[in-house]
């Protein structure tokens, strides 16, 4: 089956069915993976999907070898009551890559979209263009990013970890420069429960803030960053080797349910940037 596309501004590409009834597991999975090499997102709207986690975790494993965590393939993004962690909380999440705390970095996630909550509810995931972002940016600012060296520490229900890397580093497989950065959370937005411990070496004083501060207008200039308002069923698969990716806030008991799950990479990736994990 041969989906209509429809590029996304600034990148990544939407595929919707040419015909009614089709299932998306009809679309050639080799042919969608080299769209998201070269789009690096893919948004498949229209089809026939999963009817629940399993489902979803079986049709992934067609993409790869899937990451498995300490509670299985699937993980149910949605709000919880006292969250221990901002993950399950309704507020905006900062750009970061996953499996940043990991011993394995996935190099896709696909995300499927249980129940939506309406646009006027907030809740879109964003997607920054990391390669975009180096494309864009004027040389000096590419000068001072690349002094620069991120150390983040995170304690959660499933790790304590601690990883430390260049802002500008490499796709670990392809070669091009890419951005890899965990964005300090924004003061003003609340209660941010449970942040990671956030260190950035290399500069210090007036440069340390301008660093943060172009960095930031850069990852969220329009010409580099997508927001994804979510419709019931969506799959989105992003390439978390390029991409960095966070979540708006949402208006809290929205109908907010993403499941996520995080295939691996050919062969799959040990975390380059790990320095401990427990
Ligand atoms: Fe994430």
């Amino acid at each position: 089956m041969k989906p209509n596309t429809t590029p996304i501004n600034p990148f990544g590409v939407l595929l919707q069915p040419n015909r009614p009834d089709s299932d998306i597991r009809d679309l050639d999975v080799d042919m969608l993976r080299e769209l998201v090499w070269r789009e690096h997102l893919i948004v498949l709207r229209g089809f026939r999907t999963f009817d629940g986690a399993e489902d979803l975790s079986e049709y992934c494993a067609r993409w790869g070898e899937i990451s498995v965590w300490p509670f299985g393939k699937v993980l149910e993004l949605v709000e919880r009551n006292n969250p221990e962690d901002h993950i399950f909380d309704n507020n905006y999440v900062p750009l970061h890559w996953d499996g940043m705390y990991r011993p394995q970095v996935p190099e896709f996630q696909l995300f499927h979209c249980v129940r939506a909550p309406l646009a006027s509810q907030g809740g879109r995931t964003t997607f920054s263009n990391t390669v975009l972002a180096l494309d864009h940016a004027p040389a000096h600012l590419r000068t001072l990013w690349n002094k620069v060296t991120g150390s983040y520490h995170r304690k959660m229900e499933f790790y304590d970890s601690k990883t430390i890397s260049p802002i500008i580093d490499s796709h670990p497989q392809r070669g091009f420069s890419v951005i890899r950065y965990n964005e300090p959370p924004r003061k003003g937005y609340g209660q941010f429960v449970n942040p990671p411990i956030l260190e950035f070496s290399g500069v210090s004083g007036d440069e340390l803030t301008e660093f943060h501060r172009s960095l930031q207008e850069a990852l969220y200039s329009p010409d580099n960053f997508y927001a994804h308002e979510w419709h019931e069923g969506d799959l989105v698969v992003a390439d978390n080797f390029s991409l960095l990716h966070g979540r708006e806030a949402f208006e809290t008991k929205a109908p907010r349910h993403l499941r996520r799950v995080h295939v691996l990479s050919n062969p799959p990736l040990d975390n380059p940037r790990l320095v401990s994990y427990k």
